[in-house]
């Protein structure tokens, strides 16, 4: 059962696609307690209670014990004590034992902050900056027919082409079609599977949006024939600013037709990023949308079909305005140099790192939402979408005959519908492979399916048995990206020692592919989940609750990745009995029947766990170097 209350003036952030009648406040239910100024709500939480949801913030899968922030942020360090990531998913579903089972979804594009029992651990409390929002509650049964409900209000979700389940290489750093030649040279000589390659920013004119370097990229329409040629889809990387350089026509057209958000006085306003000064089209306009998303008609013409959206946050690295301030105290601490304090030191370090994606930045220009002035951090979350939709709709009118892939790193719901998402610039951690798998299902129940993280880890260097245990879980996301930051160790597969078993996993996740695809395409289109946590699909089994390391994928397996270093074998929980696949290879592998319960399972550094469910099927296809190469048929059969 779903309710709409509607309290102030909400901006319409057409999240929902289901347009519900507005409850009184009286029907609310009880669960919730609503401070008088609507600013605040709280619910008590039960010791037992599971608290799922807000997609891809840190932390467990279940938030309880920390605070997070809905405030899209482009933060490279996803440490336990980060508050916000790049993306806004702002539903919750309280599991408890005793029945209660609640979503609540806010719909409300500005900061929120939800306290799951950090500063009570009994207590949730969840506080918005103005009471100018929808809330839908979502009561029922039980948590998979609720996220059901909850997807259908918010519409069908984004499903890439089957050809971007293949392996995505990425790297920052690869800078003319030599850099791709090489990449598929060593792929074909190392016989490894691959269907698409990233174009970082460095395939920009000076980090101009929408051009190419020309000296690297002199004929973008042939070097792209010959990328077809190999059945290679190349993606080149968009930012949302615009650089401010004279004589740049996209910048200058732009700028005539008053497309850029505005600052206080009304003039562009103008950040830094990657090419310097910069301006930010103004998405929450539809005419603006519409000019952007044909801008990313030149190179689908040249036969580029995918793109990945980034920087969207968007992120600002700094202000004109808040630059000149900074400067200014650099000249104070001149006359300071002889007895600066520590405290001295640690303001003005603080005020250099706080130069880049500051709030009082955020609180300093405007957009138009139906001819009215808007601060930007009153829809703040909102922006990423808006970029998202202006791509899928030009794509929509200027390749409607393709599928196109799209992901983009920032993300509030609705955006869901447009696009993909990656989880940003992660880090070489076996942490982060946690991390993914806490992320998984709770982007899921937001509506985010085509969705994947930067595998082997962006920031910091990789080693060979953390990227091969990122792969083994990667594998199994739709969106399977190996890529790392500029003057990271080169990561690109065959870069490693034991080829062998990088080529074996590849193999197996192009084997994986058709089933893979199928429970992706079935989540996107019918509200279900394609990574379960196993206490919604066991409600039953109490010890299920806390099983945070293993997932189910799509109806029929379950998995259990090794995330430790140096580990050779897991323990492993089964709810039921289970058929356990351990493979070395497409052809190598274990058969096992193990009972429910619990079990230490060896898993070497070449191994994979695929576990299936009983009553289920698996299938796998014969793998292939490309997707294009592959035949549905069933190759390998396995029933439980
Ligand atoms: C951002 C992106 C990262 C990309 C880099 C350069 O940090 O998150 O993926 O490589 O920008 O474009």
């Amino acid at each position: 059962m779903i309710k709409r209350f509607s309290f102030g003036n909400p901006i319409e952030t057409e999240a929902t696609v289901v347009k519900l009648p507005v409850s009184s406040e009286n029907e609310l239910t009880k669960y919730i307690k609503l401070s008088a100024d609507k600013k605040c709500m709280t619910i008590s939480l039960e010791p037992d209670d599971i608290v799922y949801g807000l997609g891809e913030s840190v932390h467990g899968m279940n938030k309880r014990g920390f605070t997070y922030i809905s405030n899209n942020t482009d933060d490279m360090h996803h440490d336990e004590d980060r508050y916000s990531l790049y993306g806004s998913h702002t539903f919750v579903l309280i599991d408890s034992l005793s029945g209660r089972k609640l979503g609540i979804f806010l719909d409300y594009p500005a900061s929120i902050t939800w306290d799951i029992g950090f500063t009570d651990k009994d207590l949730m409390t969840v506080s918005l900056e103005d009471a100018d929002y929808n809330l839908y509650t979502v009561e029922g049964e039980d948590d998979l027919s609720i996220i059901k409900e909850f997807r259908e209000l918010i519409g069908p979700s984004y499903m890439g082409p089957k050809w971007s389940f293949g392996y995505v290489q990425s790297r920052w750093g690869y800078k003319s079609g030599d850099d791709f030649r090489e990449i598929i040279a060593n792929h074909k000589k190392y016989d490894l599977p691959i269907d698409s390659i990233c174009m970082d920013i460095d395939y920009m004119d000076d980090y101009k949006v929408f051009t190419l370097n020309k000296e690297n990229f002199p004929d973008l329409k042939a070097l792209m024939d010959e990328m077809k040629a190999e059945n290679i889809h190349i993606l080149p990387n968009v930012d949302p600013g615009i650089k401010c350089e004279d004589g740049f026509s996209i910048y200058e057209e732009g700028k005539k037709k008053g497309y850029f958000c505005k600052d206080e006085n009304g003039e562009d306003f103008v950040a830094a990023v990657w090419g310097g000064l910069t301006v930010m089209p103004d998405f929450l306009r539809p005419e603006v949308r519409e000019w952007y998303g044909d801008l990313y008609k030149e190179f689908i013409e040249a036969g580029i079909d995918g793109f990945w959206n980034d920087m969207n946050e968007p992120a600002l690295f700094y202000s004109r305005k808040h630059l000149k301030e900074v400067a200014h105290d650099l000249k104070t601490l001149e006359e300071r140099v002889d007895d600066l304090t520590l405290n001295e030191l640690w303001d003005f370090t603080a005020t250099i790192s706080g130069l880049s994606n500051n709030p009082e930045d955020y609180k300093s220009f405007y957009h138009t939402v139906d001819g009215k002035k808007v601060r930007h951090d009153k829809v703040h979350n909102l922006y990423s979408v808006g970029m998202t939709r202006a791509s899928a709709e030009g794509f929509r009118r200027n390749n409607p005959d393709n599928e196109m892939l799209l992901f983009s790193r920032a993300s509030y719901i609705g955006g869901h519908r447009y696009g993909g998402i990656w989880t940003g610039d992660n880090c070489s951690y076996y942490s982060h492979m946690d991390l993914l798998m806490h992320q998984l299902p709770n982007l899921n129940m937001c509506g985010f399916i085509y969705v994947g993280a930067d595998t082997g880890g962006f920031s910091f260097h990789t080693s060979e048995p953390l990227m091969t245990r990122f792969l083994q879980l990667s594998m199994f996301t739709p969106l399977f990206r190996n890529h790392c930051a500029l003057g990271k160790r080169d990561q690109e597969l065959y870069r490693f020692k034991d080829i062998d078993t990088m080529r074996n996993i590849l193999n197996l996740r192009y084997s994986f592919i058709p089933y893979l695809y199928e429970s992706a395409c079935d989540s996107a289109e019918n509200g279900k989940l394609m990574f379960t946590p196993l206490a919604m699909a066991y409600p039953d089994d109490v010890r299920a609750r806390s099983i945070e390391d293993q997932l189910l994928v799509g109806d029929s397996i379950m998995i259990a990745p090794v995330t430790a270093p140096n580990a050779v074998g897991r323990y492993v929980y089964l709810p039921e009995a289970m058929r356990m696949l351990r493979f070395r290879s497409v052809d190598d592998f274990d058969d096992i029947e193990l009972e429910a319960g619990n079990h230490y399972v060896d898993v070497a550094l070449n191994e994979v766990l695929v576990f299936v469910r009983g009553g289920h099927q698996f299938y796998m296809a014969k793998p292939a170097n490309r997707t294009a190469l592959m035949e549905d048929a069933d190759f390998k059969y396995f029933e439980r």
